[in-house]
């Protein structure tokens, strides 16, 4: 039975559906509202265009080169002159199927195509099902920096249809799988952390993983509506892991190790931090890296790839998220992620840990 949320985030609307099957290209065209005319565009990339070719209707598609390499400005205005050329007007469709590059692109895409035109997002990566097609955020990386340039501008319409995982290959489940836990994480000490644990790690069949994506969708999606523009303290907290993840994944050189890879080992350097400031009650922490290790990420440091230590500490100072100039960690706690503002003992982690990776480099 597909599975229903409709969020409100601000002013804008989003509806989730949840399934096993593909969609019909009709079923998109209701989701995208009474506006749409029936002028549409789907973008894509080369692994999840054979995805676009099975569902049932057609569709003009542009294909864009896989991977966070080309999540750039070129791709950006590879979709807008597609659009162009397809005669899409303020009334068009554009419909996102793929991983998070794409989602992240075309929602940014539909938000400055004619000052806005709507959007419906078929996440097919586990990542984008469970986090990046949810809540709005849109945008590009430029100079190295992830997302440096983006929107709010939440799809009308959103279906996760499990069946796209099918293709999926093991390193992506494995990237998805970090943000999953990432969101448990969040819950805090909740039934949902106690059944991701004990879900086998050779599962891999899309069927059992539809009551974890409807879990993680539900979390996400209210705490974007108590903070859409991440103006307060809530949708922050979505950030666990991600300050250390990002600096990593930067220095690192984007595209080397996956997202989920990256905000995994955030998250560890989250804990050994959280239970530094004694926010992080140890015995939670020690849980989180246990299911960490479970799933085979890489959580020490040094860092089994050589590490630039230089890049990664302008990479971890330059981090989006700075409130006043300072930087902010979201750290685990038992009754859920907590934020940490910046102090002595933050600085002097810090510092420990840029001097480890300097030793190893
Ligand atoms: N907007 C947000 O709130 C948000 C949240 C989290 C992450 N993100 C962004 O998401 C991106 C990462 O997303 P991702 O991990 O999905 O990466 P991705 O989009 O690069 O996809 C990973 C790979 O899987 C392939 N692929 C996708 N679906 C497939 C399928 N069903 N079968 C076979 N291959 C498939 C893609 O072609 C690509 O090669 C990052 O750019 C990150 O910044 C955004």
């Amino acid at each position: 039975m597909p599975k229903f949320f409709r969020f409100q985030f601000g002013n804008c609307s989003s509806s989730v559906i949840i399934q096993k099957k593909l969609p019909r290209l009709e079923e998109l065209y209701t989701l995208a509202g009474d506006t749409f005319e029936g002028n549409c565009l789907a973008v894509c990339d080369d692994h999840t265009l054979p995805l676009v070719r099975r569902m049932d209707g057609a569709v003009p598609v542009v294909a864009l080169p896989p991977g966070e390499s080309s999540k750039g400005w070129a791709a950006v205005e590879t979709i807008l002159r597609a659009a162009g050329k397809q005669g899409l007007g303020r009334d068009g469709l554009f419909i996102g199927a793929g991983g998070g590059v794409v989602c992240d692109l075309t929602a940014f895409a539909a938000s400055v195509y004619m000052r806005g035109a709507a959007l419906v997002l078929l996440p097919t990566t586990l990542l984008s099902m469970v986090d990046a097609s949810i809540g709005g955020k849109t945008g590009f990386d430029l100079e190295g920096i992830k997302n440096l340039a983006g929107t709010f501008y939440p799809a009308r319409g959103i279906v996760i249809a499990a069946d796209f995982l099918k293709t999926l290959p093991e390193r992506e489940w494995k990237s998805g799988m970090a943000e999953l836990i990432k969101t448990a994480v969040l819950d805090g000490d909740s039934g949902f952390f106690d059944r991701l644990k004990k879900l086998p790690r050779e599962a891999k069949g899309p069927g059992s993983f539809v009551p974890f994506i409807e879990e993680a969708v539900r979390i996400k999606g209210r705490i974007v509506e108590r903070d859409p523009r991440e103006t307060g303290t809530e949708r922050v907290l979505l950030n666990l892991g991600h300050t250390f993840g990002h600096a990593l994944e930067t220095s690192l050189g984007l595209g080397t190790i996956s997202h989920g890879e990256a905000v995994a080992w955030g998250m560890a350097r989250s804990c050994e931090l959280g239970t530094e400031l004694g926010l992080t009650p140890p015995e939670w922490g020690e849980a989180v890296l246990g299911v960490l290790h479970v799933r085979g990420y890489e959580t020490g440091v040094p860092f089994p790839l050589p590490l630039d230590p230089r890049l990664f500490r302008s990479a971890l100072f330059s981090d989006k998220k700075k409130k006043n100039g300072t930087l902010r960690f979201v750290v685990p706690g038992a009754e859920g992620a907590r934020l940490a503002g910046w102090n002595a003992q933050v600085e002097t982690y810090l510092e420990k840990l840029i001097s480890k990776i300097s030793l190893s480099s």
